[in-house]
């Protein structure tokens, strides 16, 4: 008992230790991700109660490239890291503005505040960033049959060009979300692109049964989606058509349908046109 009363009262005299600590939670807001080229603002926020401010520090990684010291002339110091500018005529103790970002700016971003005498206080905090980019062009899709009959299995590819990073693949059949067969991320280094780290080429496979339902008046749509964060979205679309249209329900009330085969051939000769139609409209 003895034991654990004396552990009680640690824990309540650390809390009300911490609690006059003038720096509160620093709190870092960088944007998840933006393009080559992109002017962004990274964000510090803390909160100092009353204390002064010794500096704040911002790092990329393990590597300081601004300082920011109130009592120094000038204030504001700028260690040169590759692809990163500062804009200093934009920049203040809570916000750092970095100009025409280029790919080796991706990484850790990290604000380190620390409060002056008598507390010496220190935190940080940290978010990443990816400077993507993007496929030059929407995925394609390759399909082993665009003619379908209930009961066959329809299976598909869909490949995104390369990016940085992977693009997120998602399937729609009649626009609802479909799980994939598989995913897999191949990594590229193309020598078109603007700088010689690694991309990637998502290809994500398909696999499924046609049901009644699949069918909307014989035909069903079938669309791929590359996404790249909330930046990028490109789509492929194909369009399933039934093989042999079933019997309309009005062809329920006479059989003339089934008396003409001239007329049979003619209609799916007709259906066959409409189809390539579609088909080429969709590509
Ligand atoms: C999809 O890719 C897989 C693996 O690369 C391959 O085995 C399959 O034949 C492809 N399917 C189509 C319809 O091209
Ligand atoms: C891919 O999807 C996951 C889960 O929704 C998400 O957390 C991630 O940010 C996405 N990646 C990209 C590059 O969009």
């Amino acid at each position: 008992m003895a034991v654990q009363f004396t552990q009680y009262v640690v824990v309540v005299f650390s809390i009300i230790v911490s609690g006059t600590d003038g720096l509160k939670e620093v709190e870092v807001t960088v944007p998840a991700a933006v393009r080559v080229g992109e002017t962004l603002t990274l964000v510090c926020k803390f909160d100092l109660e009353g204390e002064p401010l010794y500096t704040v520090k911002w790092y990329k990684g393990a590597k300081e490239f601004y300082r920011f010291i109130p009592k120094e002339l000038p204030s504001t110091k700028i260690f040169p890291l590759p692809g990163i500018n500062v804009d200093i005529s934009k920049s203040s103790p809570n916000e750092v503005v970095l100009r025409n970002v280029q790919p080796e700016v991706t990484g850790r971003y990290k604000c380190e505040v620390s409060s002056d005498a008598p507390n010496f206080d220190t935190k940080m905090s940290s978010g990443y960033m990816y400077v993507i980019e993007t496929p030059l062009d929407d995925p394609s899709m390759i399909i082993d049959k665009n003619f379908v009959d209930i009961g066959d299995y329809v299976s598909g590819n869909c490949t995104s060009l390369p990016s940085y990073p992977s693009t997120n693949v998602t399937w729609f059949l009649n626009g609802k979300r479909v799980q994939d067969s598989f995913q897999k991320k191949l990594e590229v280094i193309p020598e078109f692109y603007s700088s010689k780290r690694k991309y990637y080429v998502t290809t994500s496979g398909i696999d499924f049964q046609i049901t009644e339902s699949t069918l909307q008046n014989g035909k069903a749509v079938l669309s791929c989606v590359a996404n790249l964060f909330n930046i990028y979205r490109g789509e492929r679309k194909e369009i399933l058509e039934e093989a042999k249209p079933r019997p309309r329900p009005s062809s329920v009330l006479g059989p003339r349908d089934d008396r003409s085969g001239t007329r049979k051939s003619k209609r799916s000769i007709a259906s066959f046109m409409v189809t390539l139609m579609f088909m080429s409209w969709y590509r």
